[in-house]
């Protein structure tokens, strides 16, 4: 039933005529939802339900230690954010896409993660990195050490009892591979997590340090931590953008841009210096076709930096010199793959919070469509029954997805319905950020008349109702999606912190349970005595 859907559609295509696009918005009063006739029937929803009984219960979950895992986030993929990028996905594809799934969608397992931190009720992606990478929740700002650190406080950081350890160290640890892959700086708040101890997110590099009067020495920047200090040097993959915070003020990098560095170190250089001693092979790269030869002839250690600062958004990057997402992801699988013990990857879609910080929905949804496809690849190069892979979000956003708009309808559009002076609203819009406009005479603009809607530009601002210079997070929990090995642990409503305990349990690696002593057997000496129990019960009586 399901395969027919897009038939139905064209058919309902034709019918409705050219589709209604964004640019050309049709009088909503007179236009009619998009009905998919089979949807009407009764049959077709109650033979929909049992498929989808059918499926589950064909279901099966490998109860094999995961050797490898891979952990995707989404940065500020809220639940409204999964909603309207399935939506855009079934629209671009022809049909009236509410009823579309992304692929991590289709994984077995979902649950719910709660984002709060220590001292805060709205996360950052500072906190919740160290939640979802070390398994610790802590303050806002501050990466990789515990609550008792406060933001900016360089000599509690130096204390080694508020260090925390990643799941890449366990990995590593374990005698797996680990890297990181991302499409922000390198050095920015999630994949630092990965890495990095520091006591202020925005301590990319060293003069971010010194402005505060601390010595690079007892609180290194976060550049010089992935060079130079564990597990950050033994990464064999670091795929992403922020060149700058790795070169000199006087230094300019392939593509013309000055590095930021203030201390006269070219961290690229002594990257390549380290492997060199260690006798490793390896390489830095910096467009997309050096990646395309590096995974022709992968080198045991890669470092990507494709920008200065953050990588372009994909709908505004140059695909001949930028890698997408998930080229990067096939890159980092297929060299991460050659350890037979297994590894550990994060790869992070990093600007779909970065567009929604700007009001730009249409960027953050496709950014969102740009790590499903990541996620795709991922799934058709690694195995469900050895290799587990989760999909999830550090935290939500304020993107409210509204109105009682009609099926199908376009959803970078406005709503079918009118707000009380009769003006259009859209069906995404924000509750603050910078898409503010002025009221006229308390009655708000017409946005659908504006050049850069009608134009449509990805620029073009969604509107909000508070003005702010930066839209915010949500404090809404997150959902998490989980397939292959003990999927099902990932189920119910949880703090975020659980997420690398529950990874560890399923690969069998880093402190805690593990499923492969739990499951595979009752311990020995608890059999012996339930044996020995049972048979003294039985001569007593
Ligand atoms: C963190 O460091 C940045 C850059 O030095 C600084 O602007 C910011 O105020 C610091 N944060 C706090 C809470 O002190
Ligand atoms: C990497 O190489 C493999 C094997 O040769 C090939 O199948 C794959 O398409 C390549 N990936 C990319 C992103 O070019
Ligand atoms: C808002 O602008 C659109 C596009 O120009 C126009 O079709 C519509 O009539 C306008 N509505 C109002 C209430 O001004
Ligand atoms: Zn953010």
């Amino acid at each position: 039933m399901r395969s027919l859907l897009p038939v139905f559609a064209s058919l309902l295509l034709g019918a409705w005529g050219a589709r209604a696009d964004r640019y050309h918005p049709r009088d909503a009063a007179g236009r009619a939802a998009a009905i998919n006739r089979a949807e009407t029937s009764s049959a077709f929803w109650t033979s929909e339900a049992q498929e989808a009984i059918d499926e589950r219960l064909k279901r099966t979950e490998s109860v094999k230690k995961a050797r490898n895992v891979v952990m995707f986030l989404g940065d500020g993929m809220s639940v409204p954010t999964l909603a309207a990028a399935r939506t855009l996905l079934g629209q671009r594809q022809g049909v009236t896409g509410e009823e579309s799934k992304m692929y991590f969608e289709t994984f077995p397992t979902v649950g719910m993660a709660k984002t709060y931190c220590v001292n805060a009720q709205i996360a950052d992606s500072a906190c919740t990195a160290t939640a979802y990478l070390c398994g610790v929740k802590t303050n806002s700002g501050v990466i990789g050490v515990n609550a008792n650190v406060r933001r900016n406080d360089c000599a509690a950081s130096t204390d080694s009892g508020t260090h925390l350890r990643s799941i890449a160290e366990w990995a590593l640890d374990d005698g797996r591979d680990a890297g990181v892959v991302t499409t922000t700086r390198i050095t920015h708040a999630s994949p630092a997590g990965v890495f990095a101890k520091v006591a202020n997110r925005t301590w990319e590099f060293n003069a971010q340090v010194e402005e505060h009067g601390y010595d690079t020495e007892r609180c290194p920047d976060i550049a010089l931590q992935l060079i130079h200090k564990h597990p950050g040097n033994k990464l064999k993959v670091i795929l992403g953008g922020g060149r700058r915070n790795f070169l000199p003020n006087d230094v300019r990098d392939e593509e013309g841009s000055r590095g930021s560095r203030t201390d006269n170190r070219h961290l690229i250089n002594e990257w390549k210096q380290d492997k060199l001693d260690r006798g490793v092979t390896h390489e830095y790269i910096w467009n997309r076709d050096q990646l395309m030869q590096a995974n022709n002839s992968l080198p045991d250690y890669l470092l990507g930096l494709f920008e200065s600062s953050h990588m372009q958004y994909h709908l505004e990057s140059n695909l001949e010199t930028e890698p997408t997402l998930a080229e990067m992801t096939e890159v980092a699988i297929r060299s991460l793959s050659r350890n037979e013990n297994g590894f550990f990857l994060f790869v992070e879609g990093g600007r779909i919070d970065h567009a929604h910080h700007d009001n730009l929905v249409h960027l953050s949804l496709d950014e969102t469509l740009e790590m499903d496809a990541a996620v795709a690849r991922a799934a058709e190069l690694l195995s469900e029954d050895d290799s587990l892979i989760v999909v999830t979000a550090d935290h939500a956003h304020v993107m409210a997805f509204n109105g009682y708009s009609l099926r199908g309808n376009d959803i970078l559009g406005p709503s079918r319905d009118l707000d009380d002076h009769g003006m259009p609203y859209m069906t995404l819009s924000y509750t603050n950020g910078p898409g503010f406009r002025s009221h006229v005479n308390g009655i708000r603009p017409n946005v659908t008349a504006e050049n850069g809607y009608s134009n449509g530009a990805l620029a073009w601002e969604s509107h909000v109702d508070v003005p702010l210079d930066s839209e915010t997070h949500g404090g809404d929990d997150v959902a998490v999606f989980a397939r292959g090995p003990h999927h099902s642990m990932f189920t119910g409503l949880y703090e975020q912190s659980q997420l690398p305990h529950l990874m560890a349990y399923a690969a069998c690696m880093g402190p805690g349970r593990h499923a492969c002593t739990s499951a595979a057997a009752v311990p020995v000496p608890v059999a012996f005595f339930t044996l020995f129990v049972l048979l003294t019960s039985l001569f007593i009586q």
